[in-house]
Order: structure tokens, then sequence, then C-alpha cells
């Protein structure tokens, strides 16, 4: 695959990065940098509208870089930045960025890689499930964490089974560009194989449908990652 196809479509996959993180966020701690400016800011009232504006800059900054990837492995939104990561999420700001990778990625299509005319049926892309074909924002809505904690399996397993994920915005449109140029489409998510119906009926709710292969996590890989 193409570098540049790559970076198109590593952004669709980041923006989701924020919600399904699994990090250490020792070293973006706002307190100790707030620290460091003689504040406290776990004392309301004592946060200036300078602080505040500090904050909102830093957790901006913070988001943008998980998004290049510069910052991986966090387990937790930093608890500051919970609500800047809620808001963003729920903004038009973060359905007009999909868009423009999305957009992006369709343009690169057209100008190089392999167009309809070209395709030999050897060409494959490989998606990965949630947050980048449905959005998992409806149940962080529910739940109110919008990844300031660590998600709790349980939960999210009963919402999986409800079936009621939407697509992520402008994600059925480059799903079918792709498929429509006989790409073979390969699934691969997290999610376990027991919750393969619900998964599947969900995607086709959602718009998706004449993928190659959907690959659910077996027990022996959860075993092995766990
Ligand atoms: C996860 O959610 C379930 C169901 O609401 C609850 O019983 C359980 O205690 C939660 N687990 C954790 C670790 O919070």
């Amino acid at each position: 695959m193409d570098r540049s196809i790559d970076r198109s479509i590593f952004l669709s996959l980041a923006l989701a990065s924020l919600l399904v993180g699994v990090v250490s966020a020792r070293d973006w701690n706002i307190l100790n940098q707030l620290k460091s400016l003689g504040s406290s800011p776990s004392q309301p009232g004592l946060v200036t509208s300078g602080l505040s504006t500090n904050l909102k800059r830093y957790c901006e900054s913070w988001r943008f870089n998980v998004e290049v990837h510069n910052i991986r492995n966090f387990d937790v939104v930093p608890q500051e930045c919970v609500s800047h990561v809620q808001n963003y999420m729920t903004s038009s700001q973060y359905e007009d960025d999909v868009e423009r990778a999305v957009d992006e990625v369709i343009l690169h299509f057209g100008s190089m890689c392999c167009s309809k005319s070209k395709c030999d049926g050897m060409d494959a892309w490989i998606f990965d499930v949630d947050d980048t074909l449905l959005s998992t924002i409806p149940y962080h809505k529910s739940n109110g964490f919008f990844g300031g904690e660590k998600l709790n399996s349980t939960k999210f397993e009963d919402w999986v089974r409800k079936r009621k994920a939407p697509p992520v915005p402008h994600m059925v449109k480059l799903y079918h560009e792709i498929r429509e140029r006989g790409i073979k489409i390969f699934l691969i998510s997290s999610r376990k194989e027991y919750l393969r119906s619900a998964t599947v009926d969900n995607l086709i709710q959602a718009g998706y449908y004449g993928w190659s292969n959907l690959i659910l996590s077996s027990y022996s890989l959860l075993d092995a990652l766990s």
C-alpha cells in the first residue's frame, strides 16, 4: 500500500484512538504542569481565565498529538481533558476531520492507486470496526466517560449486543468507494467471537456489506493479550 494512503487512513484510525486508548497518562499529567505555574487546579475558584485557556490549549495539544501518534500507550484520557475530548468527539469539527481524511483517500485513489480499470483483485484493505466503521460515541454519551475511565468490557459488550452503533460519519462512503474498486475488504476487531452476530447485524444495518472476512478476537488471542 502506498505511503500516502497509509497516512490518510491513519488519520481516521487515529481519530478513533482517543476513545479506545490503552495507555499510561503519567507523562501527560496536567496537574504537574499547572503546579509548576504556581497554582492548584484542584481548588475550585483558583483557576484563572489565563489558566483555563492554558488548560484548553494543553488538552487540544494532547488530543492532536494522540491523533498523530506521538502520544501512544495511554490508559485513559487525562482527567482534566475528558470534557475537551467529549466536546471534540461530539462536534462537527470531528465530522469535518473525518470527512477530510476520507476525501483525501478517495482523491488518492483517483490519481494513482487501483482505479476500477486497473484492479487485479489482489489488493486488500483492512478496517477496524469500533470508531472506524461503527461509532461508539452513543455508548460514551450514555456512560459519560469519554475515555476518562478504562472501558468496562461488560457494559460495553452489553451495548454492542444492542446493535445500535451508528456508522462513523462519511465512512460508509469510503467503504463502498473501496469495495466498488474490487479491493477485498477485511474487517479486524478486538470484539470477541461470541459477538459475531451482533457485529454483523450492526455493520449491515449501518450500511456496510460485501466484506471478504470479519476477523474477531479469539479466546486464545485475548488470553495472550491480557
Ligand atoms: C462494569 O460494569 C458492570 C455492569 O454495570 C458492573 O457490574 C461492574 O462492576 C463494572 N466493572 C468495573 C471494573 O467497574
